[in-house]
């Protein structure tokens, strides 16, 4: 049976979002609705999740002292990662001494967020169809790899780094050295290891949500979501739609990888399990151990969105993947590099039928920062992208 209390009260179930961006954002108003307690923390003041949430903090996620000091003083009956970047070894041990949930799991959160933990996993331990791939310190390793077998086209990036930062192809020799340095430049910690991944030349790609709830007899029971495709354009997404038609048997071996990689990691909540598809031949990418940027679309296309659904397989409450309508997303970019921006044409936008806009409510605006994402749904899933892209493209962010 679970229990919920009441915010600001002795009797309030505590949940702490580590991350507190556009997706963080969701997952906090998913639990606002339940009535919890609510902590955002970010490196940064005002944060998306830090404007809905009962308390917000700002600290160095990745600083293990300033972490442990954070979670003992507020004390959270849930810790809820948003973001990579985050002193991972100090969630384990504080999960270990029984302090605190870290959800779903601290090993889970160590594990993807660094693409060496969940390849070797996916690859070498549980077996599952992967890139060939090659773990470089060096630029006369990543040569060597190349030449020893991964071969051209290839792909580099950072060890650690999300959102396609450091990453890029290499179509031949003279493309090496070039993806090498922007490897070491665009990496989260600095210099360092990264991964050479041959090319998967795949027809399409998909993220597989895929849920671990409690079921009414208080057992794990694992659900998936309609597959949603996307494109993404230099490793960062732009536009995504659901369900992405697929052969019977994509969708099985789909399912059959999701399964195994979201079985290790366990405990309960949302995975976004990242696949290529060429035909009916699958191939595992990797996986966030929350709401994914794809899902996005899940926010007008079922009837528990993906962070409705992590917020519930949190608390262990009973979950609905079921689609309400096809639809799709697309991003809004910056656009401009300004703090405070305005955004022109919000009207004209959601004159195009059948959509809706999320502006974030970031602080600051980059070129290329996501600030915002159109969602449109049809019974037709490409008129739904469509209209998605249409709306997307009549919001005009400026500097104020
Ligand atoms: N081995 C590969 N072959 C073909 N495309 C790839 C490969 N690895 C990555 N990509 C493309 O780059 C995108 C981002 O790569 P990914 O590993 O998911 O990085 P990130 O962690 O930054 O999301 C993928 O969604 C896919 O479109
Ligand atoms: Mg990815």
């Amino acid at each position: 049976m679970t229990t919920l209390g009441t915010p600001l009260s002795p009797s309030a179930t505590k949940v702490m979002l580590l991350g507190s961006g556009e997706l963080g954002k969701e997952v906090l108003i998913a639990l606002q609705r339940l009535g919890v307690e609510t902590i955002a923390v970010d490196r940064y003041e005002n944060a998306p999740g830090q404007q809905v949430a009962h308390h917000a903090r700002t600290i160095t996620m990745s600083d293990p002292a300033q972490l442990k000091a954070l979670i003992e003083a507020e004390r959270p009956h849930l810790v809820v990662p948003e973001i990579e970047a985050i002193a991972t070894p100090m969630l384990q041990e504080l999960e270990a001494a029984g302090v605190v949930r870290v959800i779903p799991t601290a090993r889970a959160a160590r594990l993807t967020m660094d693409r060496e933990g969940i390849r070797r996993l996916a690859a070498e331990s549980l077996g599952l169809p992967t890139s060939p791939y090659q773990f470089c310190d060096s630029l006369d390793e990543l040569q060597a790899a190349i030449d020893g077998g991964i071969g051209y086209p290839c792909i580099v990036k950072p060890v650690m780094s999300s959102s396609g930062k450091g990453q890029s192809k290499i179509d031949g020799p003279a493309d090496v050295q070039k993806a090498w340095d922007y490897a070491m430049s665009g990496g989260r910690v600095g210099p360092g290891r990264i991964i050479v991944e041959g090319f998967i030349d795949f027809d399409y790609e998909i993220t597989q949500l895929t849920v671990r709830a409690l079921g009414a007899d208080g057992q794990i029971e694992t659900h998936f979501c309609d597959p949603i495709g996307h494109v993404q354009v230099s490793g960062d997404y732009v536009e995504s739609w659901q369900p992405h038609p697929m052969t019977p048997a994509a969708l099985a071996e789909s399912r059959r990888i999701a399964q195994a990689v979201t079985d290790d990691l366990g405990g309960q909540g949302l995975y976004g399990v990242e696949l290529f598809v060429k035909g009916d031949l699958v191939w595992f990418s990797e996986v966030s151990p929350r709401p994914h940027d794809t899902g996005m679309v899940t926010m007008i296309t079922q009837w528990q969105n993906e962070f409705e659904l992590h917020a519930r397989a949190i608390l262990g409450l009973p979950v609905s993947t079921a689609l309400k309508s096809p639809g799709a997303s697309a991003v809004i970019y910056g656009g401009v590099d300004a703090t405070g921006i305005a955004f022109d044409g919000v009207d004209d936008a959601l004159r195009v039928p059948q959509t809706e806009l999320r502006l974030f409510g970031k602080p600051e605006s980059f070129t290329k920062r996501r600030m915002g994402v159109a969602l449109a749904f049809d019974a037709d899933v490409e008129q739904a992208r469509t209209r998605a892209k249409q709306a997307a493209a009549l919001v005009k962010p400026r500097a104020a």
